[in-house]
């Protein structure tokens, strides 16, 4: 029926993160203008027309406020301003307005678990227990027996209490000592960050991913002035405040939980908390079934995750600026992804993750990177690309720690892959090296090539974004007779997708149940639900109408 293509307004705009395509990029690794070896805010502005061609309609600022840059960032000294290495707040002001010009939306990281110990606040703290600032961090006498042991970054960091000389007591850091936890239970430091997130807001950002959720949340829970259940309504007066401030604000967290406990950080019941969750289990899985060449891990952690709201939505994702974590899978699971994705000590992590990008994991092989780039165009939820994935980028493990997979941006085969006219021994961060380092793997070679990943990338993304079934849609699983195939469902106002993806290196064969004709939305044809499907291959299926 005709009026069923009908698409309302409010379905298109209003929730614009539940079909968008995201794309996460590091200003300091994307383009440098003035030859110092650091991106910056004019170098990205230049690069815009690429992100606007390849279709993505939101980029994720990864964080780049003032920084001592101990953490990449992710240690802040000043909410209100610009790393002077990457620009000024001018340079920012004109980055989002020209990326708004060419459609597109930007959200950044915000970090409210914890400042960099260099941020005033910290200073006062540490100076003088009278201080008002005293109580924007978690201090104790001597480290609770009973709290929470679980390290983040096992290996550099043995504790999260870190004595400090100056303040003659311990302070809580969850993450390295040099990020010591703000007190997320005094109301004026929740204060503090609503106005800094209000001035981002007010300059044009649409939005943030908010860094390690849990964390503060459940400090909350433990420091006795909130019960459990209080201890979401941060979450709920943080997302009330940005949409007070711009109605169309979304919150991204970052939440590694098992599913069962994931529902709650979207709300209640209409998902008034934050609008979007990474899905970590899901990517995990995702991993698994690609070594054992069975859908099954997939399917199991997809049929794990709670049922969300309509308003809300996944972030799905393939690989992300940190290290792949495997945390989520059993100890035996996980030695089999580390087998045959991360057969060298080098490539681990945490004794949980591989600091590789997949093309790399995947040995190029470009049957399997458009297996796993398909599914993350089509598994429930919003695609959020890493950035250099549109061309299969590779790594750099000679690198330290992550930093092995926040490599420049690759746009040319000249030195240092266009990205800086520096020495290269002044990057910021080294290239990518050997087979997939930017002489081999670069965007200027691949716009020219039809049949590059950087042209099916392109192809992929918009043909996402016209089929707004998968992000509006119900996913169910189908039953195929062929375990190596996931084959997923959704139903949307009358509409009908089917997404069906081969794990195996070999062929397979299957009928879909229950469905009328078919159009194969990458092919542009008809088709029939007796499929036989190449070695990793894989098809979106539209019910004729
Ligand atoms: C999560 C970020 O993704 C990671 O890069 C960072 O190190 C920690 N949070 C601490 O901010």
């Amino acid at each position: 029926m005709a009026a069923d293509r009908h698409v309302p307004l409010a379905v298109t705009s209003d929730l614009w993160w539940k079909n968008a395509i995201v794309y996460c990029l590091d200003v300091e690794t994307f383009q440098d203008s003035d030859g110092d070896g650091v991106g910056d805010f004019r170098g990205l502005t230049e690069r815009i027309d690429h992100l606007a061609g390849l279709g993505v309609s939101c980029l994720w600022l990864m964080p780049f406020f003032p920084t001592p840059d101990l953490d990449d960032g992710y240690d802040v000294t000043d909410y209100y301003g610009v790393d002077p290495r990457l620009g000024t707040l001018g340079d920012f002001v004109e980055f989002v307005r020209t990326a708004r010009d060419r459609g597109l939306r930007v959200i950044a990281d915000f970090i409210v678990n914890h400042t960099s110990d260099r941020h005033p606040w910290f200073q006062a703290a540490r100076a003088d227990r009278d201080s008002p600032y005293r109580d924007y961090y978690v201090w104790v006498d001597e480290p609770p027996e009973d709290g929470p042991t679980d390290l983040v970054f096992p290996g550099p960091e043995t504790s999260m209490w870190r004595y400090d000389e100056e303040a003659g007591q311990h302070y809580l850091h969850r993450f390295y000592r040099h990020q010591p936890d703000l007190n997320a239970a005094n109301p004026r430091v929740r204060q503090e960050i609503a106005r800094a997130m209000g001035f981002w807001l007010e300059l044009g950002l649409s939005g943030f991913r908010i860094d390690a959720v849990p964390y503060f949340v459940e400090e909350l829970g433990a420091s006795g002035e909130t019960t459990d259940q209080d201890s979401h309504a941060y979450l709920r007066d943080m997302h009330a405040f940005v949409t007070r401030r711009r109605g169309d604000a979304v919150l991204v967290g970052e939440v590694n939980l098992p599913p069962d406990e994931l529902r709650t950080y979207f709300g209640d019941d209409e998902g008034e908390k934050l609008d979007m969750l990474f899905d970590f289990v899901g990517n995990q899985a995702l991993y698994l079934a690609l070594v054992r060449e069975d859908a099954g891990p997939l399917a199991r952690a997809l049929s794990t995750l709670p049922r969300i709201p309509d308003r809300n939505q996944w972030a799905r994702f393939v690989r992300n600026h940190d290290e792949l974590t495997l945390d989520k899978l059993s100890d035996e699971e996980r030695q089999e992804v580390f087998v045959a994705f991360a057969p060298d000590e080098e490539m681990r992590i945490f004794g949980r993750g591989i600091r590789r990008r997949l093309p790399s994991m995947l040995g190029g092989d470009r049957e399997r990177l458009e297996l796993a780039y398909s599914l993350l165009f089509s598994l429930p939820g919003t695609p959020v690309l890493l950035y250099g994935e549109e061309i299969g980028m590779g790594d750099n493990l000679a690198a330290r720690g992550r930093m092995s997979v926040r490599t420049p941006m690759q746009w040319t085969d000249e030195r240092s892959g266009g990205f800086s006219t520096a020495d290269p021994a002044d990057l910021c961060v080294p290239t990518a090296d050997g087979e997939r380092g930017p002489e081999h793997v670069n965007v200027a070679a691949q716009e020219h090539d039809a049949e590059s990943l950087l042209n099916w990338t392109t192809r992929i993304v918009r043909l996402r974004r016209e089929t707004p079934e998968i992000g509006w849609g119900d996913p169910a699983l189908v039953s195929v007779d062929d375990d190596a195939v996931l084959a997923l469902r959704y139903e949307w106002r009358g509409r009908t997708v089917v997404c069906v993806h081969n794990f195996a290196g070999r062929e397979a064969r299957i009928s879909l149940p229950d469905v009328g004709e078919l159009v194969d939305v990458l092919a542009g044809r008809r088709t029939s639900p007796d499929l036989e499907l190449e070695p990793y291959g894989y098809r979106w299926l539209r019910e004729a109408g």
